[in-house]
């Protein structure tokens, strides 16, 4: 194949998506788009400016596209994300901000402002996306297709580790509600739910390593 490949990872959250996708970018030579990043940069527009009464402000919201400037820079084969000319990577890595991005994500207004976007940055090649929606809504027709899936167990463990890995506060039994509700509200809602496209390859890496993911995926793009 002459044009670099497309790809396209979706998944449970805490399967490992993102990092995976970084390594798997930085051993082709292709960009790395986490999708995610750009609903949980909205979530954190919208409780910043649009929280009311402990919840978000659907109506703001949706009324403040205008606002909402998000835009990737690139970093070596990353793109870190910025949110109205601020980089907003690791805010929007917080429980608050996980807590509510499942309700930000389900809106059909907040899909459709992002679809572009993700679809422009994959136009020209190269890309490897990850996400919820990817193989089924974003890009049907990329190269090659993942499904990650693990159990709650361990995807609770790795989140668990990885927040406090970076200093944040951490309890497990939220994280654990925290993924068993995000997965619930993402797979079923109206728009873009969450589920494997027929035509991708499921991998469970709930005994695996990263590392591992990342051979098996690579054997198959080889
Ligand atoms: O990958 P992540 O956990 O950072 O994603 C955060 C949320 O964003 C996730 O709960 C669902 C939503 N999301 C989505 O609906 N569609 C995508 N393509 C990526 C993420």
């Amino acid at each position: 194949m002459n044009r670099k490949p497309v790809i396209a990872i979706d998944g449970y959250s805490s399967t490992g998506k993102s990092s995976i996708s970084k390594d798997i970018a930085t051993r082709l030579g292709l960009i790395h788009l986490d999708t995610g990043a750009l609903y949980r940069g909205i979530t954190l527009y919208a409780l910043t400016h649009c929280f009311a009464n402990g919840a978000i402000d659907r109506n703001c919201l949706i009324s403040s596209f205008d606002k909402i400037r998000l835009e990737f820079r690139e970093a070596g084969h990353v793109l870190v994300l910025y949110l109205n000319g601020k980089d907003v990577s690791r805010e929007i890595r917080t429980q608050e901000v996980s807590d509510h991005v499942s309700f930000v994500a389900k809106q059909p207004e907040v899909r459709d402002f992002l679809l572009k976007t993700q679809r422009d940055i994959a136009a020209e090649g190269g890309v490897i996306m990850d996400g919820r929606d990817i193989g089924t809504v974003v890009l049907p027709d990329a190269d090659y297709k993942f499904f990650l899936t693990a159990s709650i167990e361990e995807r609770t463990r790795r989140r668990f580790l990885e927040m406090q890995a970076s200093g944040m506060e951490a309890d497990i039994h939220s994280v654990r509600e925290n993924l068993i509700k995000r997965d619930r509200i993402d797979s079923e809602r109206e728009v873009s739910p969450l589920k494997q496209a027929e035509d991708a390859i499921l991998i469970d890496n709930s005994d695996i390593s990263k590392e591992q993911t990342t051979e098996k995926i690579l054997s198959y793009i080889r």
